[in-house]
C-alpha cells in the first residue's frame, strides 16, 4: 500500500474492496492493463455505429475495447468523442449499429442497470453537485447513483466511504464544502463516488480541464495508481491532450468529423502523420521516457 492509501503496485496482496468488484477480470487485467490475451473478455464491442440528429454525428464507428486494455479517445473539438461516450451509456440513442458494453447489447437490456456499472467523471457532472455537499456525502451518494446524500446512511456504506477518501487522496478535505473545492480535489472526489458504484468501466471525459500543469500531473499520476490496484476498472480518458496518455493507458482511439481516424496499440496509432490528419494541422510528435508532447506548426492564414 503506497502512503496515498492506494495499493502501490500489481504485487500488492490485497487491494481495498472499494475497487473490487471486475467478475470477467482475466489473467491479463490482473497484469496492470500492459498484456492482454487475446480471448480477454470484451468490455465495449461497437460496429457500424452511426448517430445523426440534424447533422451526422457520429458514422462508421468500429471499436471494441477488452478486459487488460486502457483506451484513451483523442481527437480534435467537435470529433465527436462527447457524442461517443453519450451513446455508449445510453444518453443518446444510436441510429443505426450495435452496441455491446460489459456483456450486455444495447436493446435488449435495461441500460439503466447496465449505468451502474460504468462509472462516469465529466465536468457535466461537477455541475450537479450542490455547493454545500462534503466530499464524503458525495461519495457516499455514488453508491445509489445520487448527487449528494439525503436520508440515513449505514455504518458499512460510511466505511466504505471514508476508505475511498482514502484511496482519492481526499482525507484532509473529508468535510469541506464543495463549492471551496479545487478543481483537482473536485476530480477526485468524483471519482471516489464513482468507484462506490465498483464500477467496471469507468470514464473520464477531460477530467484534466481547468487543472494546472502541477495539479494535472498529480491526478494523472493517481489515475497510473489507480489502474495498477488489483481488479481496477478499465478505464476510457477522453482528451485533446497527448500529454495525459500516461504509461497505463494501452490503446488509442482516434476521431476525425465523427469517424474512427484510427484504433489500436498506442504506438500505432499515435504517429505524426495520423495526429496532423485528426487535427488539420501540421503535427509533430515526440516521445519522451514514456510520454508524449506535440509541436504543432502555426499554418498561414489560420483564424481562431
Ligand atoms: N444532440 C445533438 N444534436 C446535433 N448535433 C450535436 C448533438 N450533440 C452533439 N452534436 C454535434 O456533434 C459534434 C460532436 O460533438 P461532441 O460533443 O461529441 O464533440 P467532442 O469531440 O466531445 O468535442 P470537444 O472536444 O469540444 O468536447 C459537434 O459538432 C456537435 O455540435
Ligand atoms: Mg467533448
Amino acid at each position: 500500500m503506497s502512503s496515498t492509501g492506494l495499493p502501490a503496485s500489481r504485487s500488492t496482496p490485497a487491494a481495498p474492496k472499494s475497487v473490487h468488484r471486475n467478475p470477467g477480470a482475466s489473467e491479463s487485467a490482473r497484469l496492470n492493463g500492459r498484456v492482454e490475451a487475446d480471448d480477454a473478455p470484451p468490455v465495449i464491442t461497437v460496429s457500424k455505429l452511426r448517430v445523426e440528429r440534424e447533422a451526422v454525428i457520429l458514422d462508421g464507428i468500429e471499436w471494441a475495447v477488452k478486459r487488460g486494455q486502457h483506451w484513451v479517445i483523442l481527437g480534435a473539438n467537435g470529433s465527436g468523442k462527447t457524442s461517443l461516450l453519450s451513446t455508449l451509456t445510453g444518453y443518446m440513442p444510436p441510429s443505426a449499429g450495435e452496441i455491446s458494453v460489459l456483456g450486455e447489447t444495447y436493446g435488449r437490456t435495461d441500460w439503466r442497470e447496465l449505468r451502474k456499472r460504468v462509472g462516469i467523471v465529466s465536468s457535466s457532472v461537477h455541475q450537479l453537485v450542490e455547493g454545500h455537499q462534503t466530499p464524503l456525502n458525495t461519495i457516499i451518494g455514488g453508491r445509489h447513483a445520487i448527487i449528494g446524500m439525503w436520508g440515513d446512511v449505514r455504518p458499512s456504506e460510511r466505511a466504505e466511504a471514508e476508505k475511498l477518501l482514502q484511496q482519492v487522496e481526499a482525507v484532509t478535505i473529508r468535510d469541506r464544502p464543495w463549492r471551496v473545492l479545487s478543481q483537482g480535489e473536485r476530480q477526485r472526489v468524483l471519482i471516489g463516488r464513482a468507484l462506490m458504484a465498483h464500477p467496471e468501466l469507468l470514464i473520464l471525459d477531460e477530467p484534466c480541464a481547468g487543472l494546472d500543469p502541477v495539479a494535472r500531473e498529480h491526478f494523472l499520476q493517481f489515475v497510473a495508481r489507480l489502474a495498477k490496484t488489483r481488479h481496477a476498472p478499465t478505464l476510457i480518458l477522453v482528451t485533446h491532450h497527448v500529454e495525459e496518455i500516461i504509461p497505463v493507458f494501452s490503446h488509442v482511439l482516434l476521431l476525425r468529423k465523427g469517424g474512427v481516424l484510427a484504433a489500436g496499440a498506442k504506438g500505432k496509432v499515435l504517429t505524426s502523420r495520423l495526429l496532423s490528419h485528426a487535427f488539420d494541422a501540421s503535427v509533430e510528435l515526440r516521445h519522451q521516457r514514456g510520454r508524449y508532447s506535440i509541436m504543432v506548426s502555426a499554418s498561414v492564414g489560420a483564424v481562431i
